[in-house]
């Protein structure tokens, strides 16, 4: 092995260390609470649940929770049109097959089958934009709990095998629909939302451990979100994660310009430099002018 591929292999090997130490941090309250408990409760009645909600609520973070909580794996798919059978069960390997044969040596198992195989928790991400074909391929491993691998032969699924898609409320009803045969696996549809004001304020804090945020900054952050969220010239309001943004920013522009605690100015720096991008506005609206009017109408005018 060269120097760079040594040193490649042992970060590698510390960065495969690093993410399975890693803990999910959550906040398991109010909505989060109630979606956890459903989780559940499908899974005892063995019912595929579909999780409903805009982009960035934490549809993906609480099915990671979920799965770390009963010490299971968790494995993520995003549809598109591009994903085919093979990406989601597995192929066999060309090289490999020359010497080996079909045999299991030579086949490279997908995220669906390595969760069907280990019984862990399976989320699809926005099923409604796969192919229907594709679709189609998933209908055996949610209804029958087994999938036909090509050459290798028909498994069963282990027991902790949980699959769970999760969508964005607009396509449901959009051009990409998610087949009716698909649709009608899942039984339970659970709803999340944008979060309550306090839950929300929690979960920015959460995520800004190492910055001691005051209260008046975290509820000036809030109330431009959530702004976003109530304007109808947003197509995209500002997510959690924007707030999250705009919460770290402005505490670390604060830091650097020495300010003791966060300003109005420092806020609206942080604010129109995250949002800018974080925003979709309707068509024919100036993206300059509106993110400057929603800080303005969040945070008022200004001389704090
Ligand atoms: N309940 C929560 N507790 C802590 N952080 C959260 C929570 N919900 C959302 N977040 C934050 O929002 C981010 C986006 O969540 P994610 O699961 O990727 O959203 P989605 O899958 O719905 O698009 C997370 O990475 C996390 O930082
Ligand atoms: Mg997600």
């Amino acid at each position: 092995m060269g120097k760079e591929q040594e040193k490649f292999a042992k970060d590698f090997g510390e960065r495969l260390k690093a993410a399975s130490k890693r803990k999910v941090k959550i906040v398991v309250k109010d909505q989060y609470k109630d979606a956890m408990d459903i989780l559940s409760d499908c899974e005892v009645t063995d019912l595929i649940p579909g999780i409903i909600g805009p982009p960035g609520v934490g549809k993906t973070l609480l099915l990671r929770a979920y799965a770390e909580k009963s010490e299971r794996e968790f494995a993520w798919v995003t549809g598109d049109e591009g994903i085919r059978p093979s990406h989601l069960v597995g192929s066999f390997n060309p090289a490999i097959v020359l010497s080996k044969g079909f045999t299991l040596d030579s086949f490279e198992p997908g995220p669906l089958l390595k969760s069907m195989v280990h019984g862990g928790v399976f989320g699809l991400n926005e099923a409604n934009r796969l192919p229907e074909y594709v679709q189609n391929t998933l209908l055996e491993p949610f209804e029958e709990r087994s999938v036909n691998v090509q050459r290798l032969g028909r498994i069963e699924a282990h027991d902790g095998f949980f699959p769970v898609l999760t969508m964005n409320p607009e396509e449901m009803a959009g051009a990409h629909r998610l087949s009716e045969a698909l649709r009608d696996r899942i039984r339970v549809w659970i709803r999340i939302g944008y979060p309550k004001k306090e839950i929300e304020i929690e979960i920015v804090k959460v995520n800004c451990p190492e910055y001691k945020l005051s209260d008046h900054a975290i509820e000036s952050v809030y109330s431009l979100v959530s702004l976003t969220r109530e304007s109808t010239d947003i197509e995209v309001p500002a997510s959690i994660r924007a707030g999250i943004a705009i919460a770290r920013l402005s505490q670390r522009l604060a830091e650097r310009e020495e300010e003791g605690e966060v300003s109005h100015g420092v806020l609206s720096k942080a604010a129109s430099l995250v949002l800018s991008g974080a925003l979709k506005f309707r068509p024919g609206v100036d993206p300059e002018k509106a993110v400057a009017t929603l800080i303005r109408r969040a945070l008022g005018a200004g001389r704090r």
